[in-house]
């Protein structure tokens, strides 16, 4: 019987982790409250869901190594996003469609009905002749223990003329009467979000092309997710994916209209959700406070400009964290905030505040931190009486190392680099800044032990990246080479291991 195959494989890959997770607990890479495995390789968050008074997190996992393979389906459950229970394995490959070292049980996403849980899931597979991808469906009363459904596939093939091997991501919801389900679809070369709709979960039918690339989009959109925002002014529909083949654009979001008539969804609106080297197949959710959030992998593939590796906390039997969850904010405009949850304030302490203004003239201010490894810093800036035409950022700093983030006033643009973080990493990401008729330009950012997210424009500009700096790389500075930076406020906190 399939099932009890896939409970063997669920158990021979808890054995194997147990064998670990002592070892991998104490790495000096690991992070501290960004979610991360007990051991073993993690990619995308799949299956986000709040379900019967919990949030449940599941992700791409490789028990096995800590490098891509053999894809699983992790567990954890949380009451805050923050600190996690480890639960078995969800899914492991077990079936002719998805048990295959270099495939698995893909990514995708999960949906409550008539209380029970449903998964919805991409098979991979390869009988020798390339990829082939479907979709399938997995089934729990209980939340913890899984069933394939007899039916699987439930959708066996892509439409005629699509590839076989590039159909992925099913990304679930509901509205009226059907259940709808958007993935990733490749024709001639180019990326498409496809729409399918069902009245059972199970018996799924083609129903348009909700969007597509005309080129200049990518040739694939990774983890397609499709939801409604709201502002003043109505309802908007939002698509994000992860293209592949747009270079340095990792994860974007479209804002336009839905018509469930025709399942066409038309947008006005592209923008980046984040700029930086690691923010990856974001997946949206929706909680029990209604909020709508975002969570990502903080990696990215080796084909993406900057792409070395995966970094090497290999090394500690490990590799790949979680973005920290983001609630996504229509504005006014029909962009997108994305901002990081409130829950994240419940684990400060030791607070360091200067609220008379500072003035930094052509020097280096230490920010004062608690713990300068593991914190998370405010600051805002009067950019009516500073002279400066720039300033950085000096982060994870010791004599030698650091990461240097530029905010360029004059023209107005961002600049992140690790050229010189860490004897490991490299590249420099750029966005612009959105500074006209602004008097002040906040920034808010995270320093976790392996990684830096950096908030500013009101959370519409942000820059994610992996750091792999040594303990004593414990130093911040803010700098300015010209003229004088006027600081009106600047907080710090250190932040709570949670993980
Ligand atoms: C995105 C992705 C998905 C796929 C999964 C495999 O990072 O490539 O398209 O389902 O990872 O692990």
């Amino acid at each position: 019987m399939s099932n009890e195959l896939m409970k063997e494989n669920i158990k021979r890959a808890q054995a194997e982790i147990a064998k670990k997770r002592e070892e991998v607990s104490q790495g000096a890479m690991r992070q501290k409250y960004h979610f991360m495995t007990e051991a073993g390789w993690l990619n995308d968050p799949n299956g986000l869901i709040f379900f019967k008074g919990k949030y449940h997190f599941f992700y791409q996992y490789n028990p096995y190594d800590s490098f891509w393979g053999s894809m699983h389906w992790g567990h954890a459950i949380s009451d805050d996003m923050l600190h996690w229970e480890y639960l078995p394995l969800a899914l492991a490959p077990s079936e002719t469609y998805d048990n295959h070292p270099k495939g698995g049980c893909f990514s995708g996403s999960a949906i409550e009905h008539e209380g029970r849980l449903y998964l919805l899931y991409t098979a991979s597979t390869n009988y020798g002749d390339g990829l082939v991808q479907n979709q399938c469906m997995a089934y729990s009363d209980d939340g913890f223990n899984f069933i394939k459904s007899e039916k699987n596939p439930v959708i066996a093939a892509p439409p005629i003329g699509y590839e076989v091997g590039e159909f992925r991501d099913p990304k679930v919801w509901k509205h009226g009467e059907y259940f709808y389900l958007v993935c990733a679809g490749k024709k001639n070369d180019l990326g498409q979000a496809l729409l399918y709709r069902s009245k059972n979960l199970e018996d799924w039918t083609f129903f348009n092309i909700l969007a597509e690339s005309r080129g200049e989009l990518g040739y694939m959109w990774e983890c397609p997710d499709f939801f409604p925002l709201k502002n003043a002014d109505g309802e908007k529909y939002v698509l994000t994916f992860s293209p592949m083949g747009v270079k340095e654009r990792t994860s974007i979001y479209l804002v336009g209209d839905m018509n469930y008539e025709t399942g066409k969804f038309n947008y006005s609106t592209v923008g980046n959700i984040d700029w930086g080297f690691d923010y990856y197949a974001p997946q949206s959710f929706v909680d029990q406070k209604g909020r709508r959030i975002l969570v990502a992998w903080a990696n990215s593939w080796e084909w993406m400009p900057w792409w070395k590796d995966w970094g090497p906390t290999f090394k500690e039997g490990w590799c790949g964290s979680f973005n920290l969850p983001r609630e996504a904010i229509l504005d006014s405009d029909n962009t997108v905030k994305f901002v990081p949850i409130e829950e994240l304030a419940a684990i400060r302490k030791s607070p360091k505040t200067i609220r008379e203004k500072i003035l930094v003239e052509k020097d280096d201010l230490l920010i004062p931190t608690e713990n300068g490894n593991c914190f998370e810093l405010k600051m805002s800036i009067d950019l009516t009486s500073s002279t400066a035409g720039s300033f950085e950022l000096k982060l994870r700093s010791n004599d030698r190392l650091s990461t240097n983030v530029t905010f360029d006033l004059k023209k107005q643009m961002m600049f992140v680099n690790r050229e010189n973080s860490d004897d490991w990493s490299q590249g420099e990401t750029k966005s612009n800044l959105l500074l006209k008729d602004k008097t002040m330009l906040n920034i808010h950012l995270f320093v976790d032990q392996s990684s830096i997210e950096i908030f500013t424009d009101d959370y519409k500009t942000s820059h994610s990246l992996n750091v792999f700096a040594a303990e004593d790389q414990n130093k911040n500075y803010v700098s300015v080479s010209e003229g004088k930076l006027v600081i009106l406020e600047l907080e710090t906190w250190e932040l709570d291991k949670t993980m």
